[in-house]
């Protein structure tokens, strides 16, 4: 109960210094408003003055500049163009935060093959996503924590990796696997076009296939997960940054067509919480929303959700106390790690990696 307030309060505190924050931009937008409609109405354009500044504004995206005569100038209060163009483009950002975690001297993973396959455009986007560049280490605790979970599952009887969505994921290069094992890897033909340019001279540990596929097409993914069930004993399922793009109903019907594989054993999947999702959308959701790709899968249920569809929870990682583990937590956010519970609970910001494994 006491952990409970303390945690509410220092919350609080953290969320009013980030209002604060937040304001000193809003005074500023605010500013640059005023400052536009003198400028216009000493050109006598008064309409500005009676409709509000964008009444005038050109359509988004068509950029302008306004010249204050005063050495300043600023842009258009349109936000910008967001440097996300599609579903692929997310491959690309979140590769550049396990390049940055490889650079470190005290690294948890290395991923040499992240910088490059990021590029220029994923540097871009990451730019573009202010919060994500303070708040980039649940992107590292959830590599880290999947990395481990793979290290442990294919230790065990595991012959087949499957990954979902794969993106610019180099684990097949990286890890240290057995080279009996076989990778699948699924994600769209531009993000493999682009991987498969990169990597092209680089060797895969252990036997790897790529499959162009457009996961939402249900009846080819059937086929394909009945193929790759046929051909393999124990398959893990990894689907690591997919979930929150898809509707309830989505992951849900993904989730049944995993568990129709009675080889699908385990599946790798991490989760938002409904408070952390409504955060994120407030955060950094805008470039998203632009480039039609908002977050939308959050279940209150949790990683329970899954258990309609055949799957209950082996294991359930809380990314805020992994990146506490490894530290990569912020000051305030130590504290809260120190005293919040690690289990899921829909009303409180909560993100994690879990391992699923199929009912009996
Ligand atoms: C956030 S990225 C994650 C990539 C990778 N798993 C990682 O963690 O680095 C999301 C990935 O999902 C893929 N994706 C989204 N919708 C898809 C679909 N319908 N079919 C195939 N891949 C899809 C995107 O192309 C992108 O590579």
């Amino acid at each position: 109960m006491t952990g409970y307030f303390i945690e509410s309060l220092i919350m609080s505190v953290a969320i009013q210094f980030n209002c604060l924050f937040n304001q000193r931009l809003s005074v500023h937008n605010f500013s640059c408003a005023f400052l536009f409609r003198m400028r216009e109405s000493k050109r006598g354009q008064s309409s500005l003055l009676t409709e509000g500044a964008k009444a005038e504004l050109p359509a988004s995206n068509e950029k302008f500049d306004v010249d204050y005569g005063v050495g300043l100038h600023f842009r258009s209060m349109e936000p910008p163009e967001s440097p996300i163009h599609n579903i692929s483009d997310t491959a690309r950002w979140v590769a550049v935060y396990r390049a940055r975690e490889s650079e470190r001297p005290d690294a948890v993973f290395r991923d040499p093959f992240a910088q490059r396959l990021a590029g220029e455009r994923g540097q871009q986007i990451a730019a573009s996503m202010p919060f994500a560049e303070k708040n980039s280490w649940p992107f590292v605790a959830r590599t880290w924590l999947i990395d481990r979970l793979i290290s442990e599952q294919v230790r065990g009887e595991i012959d087949t990796v499957v990954n979902l969505a794969a993106g610019l994921d180099a684990r097949p290069y990286r890890m240290d696997l057995p080279r009996s094992l076989q990778w699948v890897e699924v994600d769209l033909p531009e993000i493999l076009a682009h991987k498969e340019e990169v990597l092209g001279q680089e060797k895969p540990v252990c036997a790897l296939e790529r499959v162009r596929l457009d996961l939402s097409d249900v009846h080819t993914r059937r086929e394909l997960f009945l193929q790759l069930g046929q051909r393999a004993n124990r398959v893990l399922v990894v689907t690591e940054g997919l979930l929150v793009y898809l509707t309830a109903e989505e992951a849900a019907a993904l989730g049944n067509d995993l568990a129709a594989q009675p080889a699908f054993q385990h599946w790798i999947l991490d989760l938002a919480s409904p408070a952390l999702l409504k955060m994120l959308a407030k955060k950094m959701g805008a470039p998203l929303d632009q480039a039609g790709i908002p977050l939308k899968f959050a279940p209150e249920t949790g990683p329970e959700f899954f258990t309609r569809c055949g799957w209950k929870p082996e294991q359930i990682h809380s990314l805020m106390h992994a990146a506490a583990k490894i530290k990569r937590l912020p000051l305030f956010l130590r504290l809260i790690a120190m005293i919040s519970p690690a289990r899921f609970q829909p009303n409180r910001p909560w993100s994690g990696v879990c391992l699923m494994g199929k009912h009996r």
